[in-house]
């Protein structure tokens, strides 16, 4: 099976986690993309989408879902999104496709997260994907200079030489060289530096349930 298979096999089995007539919150990715191609044959059982891009906001309209700003929507049952790593216990490294703000606000209003993945992503210890920060620009460089105290190394992410910039107006750093065995701990570090509008680790907002795509399968995950 190739890895878009497994991502479509995951996409189609968050299905069933979708409370009919209920307001779904929907993150964003090539896995959640496969994941809103499959809600199109459920369109007319949902009230409507919270999602977390404008990428996503996109393909949701396009197939008729109707969406929510976020403050329209108290709590949310469930949130379906992707994740660049995830742990044994849950916990994810989330931003690869710049969106870990959005992410992880949806996910705080959402009782349940489920993950969707395909085996590659399932690490013993969080690190080998670069962490995703989404900073200030004014506050880039300290921030850089804090990481390098821990042992990582930040880079801006760049498009075309020059710094994206995220849906929220701000820039992202990329951060690799670390190991991260303290999840909760190096989040609410992270978090409390000037100038981090938000750290691409959500242990807080950690995977209720991942379903993990392997070629034998969806093997689902409790956390
Ligand atoms: C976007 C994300 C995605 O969930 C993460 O990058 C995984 O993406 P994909 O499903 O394309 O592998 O955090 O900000």
């Amino acid at each position: 099976m190739t890895q878009d298979e497994l991502k479509a096999l995951v996409g189609q089995a968050a299905l069933r986690y979708v409370e009919p007539g209920g307001i779904v919150g929907v993150g964003t990715g090539s896995t959640v993309n496969k994941f809103i191609e499959a809600l199109a044959a459920m369109k007319d059982q949902v009230r409507g989408a919270v999602s977390s891009s404008v990428a996503s906001t996109e393909r949701l309209k396009a197939i008729g879902i109707p969406v929510f700003d976020a403050n329209e929507v108290e709590e949310l049952a469930v949130y379906i999104d992707g994740a660049d790593e995830i742990d044994g216990g849950g916990h994810m490294i989330k931003g690869g496709g710049a969106a870990l703000t959005r992410e992880k606000i949806v996910a705080a209003q959402s009782r349940r997260f489920v993950c969707i993945a395909d085996e590659s992503k399932l690490v013993p210890v969080l690190g080998n994907f670069p962490v995703p920060v989404e900073v200030i620009p004014m506050a880039a460089a300290r921030i850089t200079r804090q990481f390098a105290a821990m042992g990582g190394q930040a880079r801006l992410r760049l498009k075309d030489g020059v710094p994206i910039v995220t849906d929220n107006g701000q820039h992202l750093l990329d951060v690799s060289g670390l190991k991260i065995a303290q999840p909760l701990a190096f989040e609410s570090e992270v978090n409390q530096w000037p100038g981090v509008v938000t750290v691409g680790v959500f242990a807080h907002q950690k995977a209720s349930v991942c379903l993990l795509g392997t070629p034998s399968g969806v093997r689902t995950l409790d956390f």
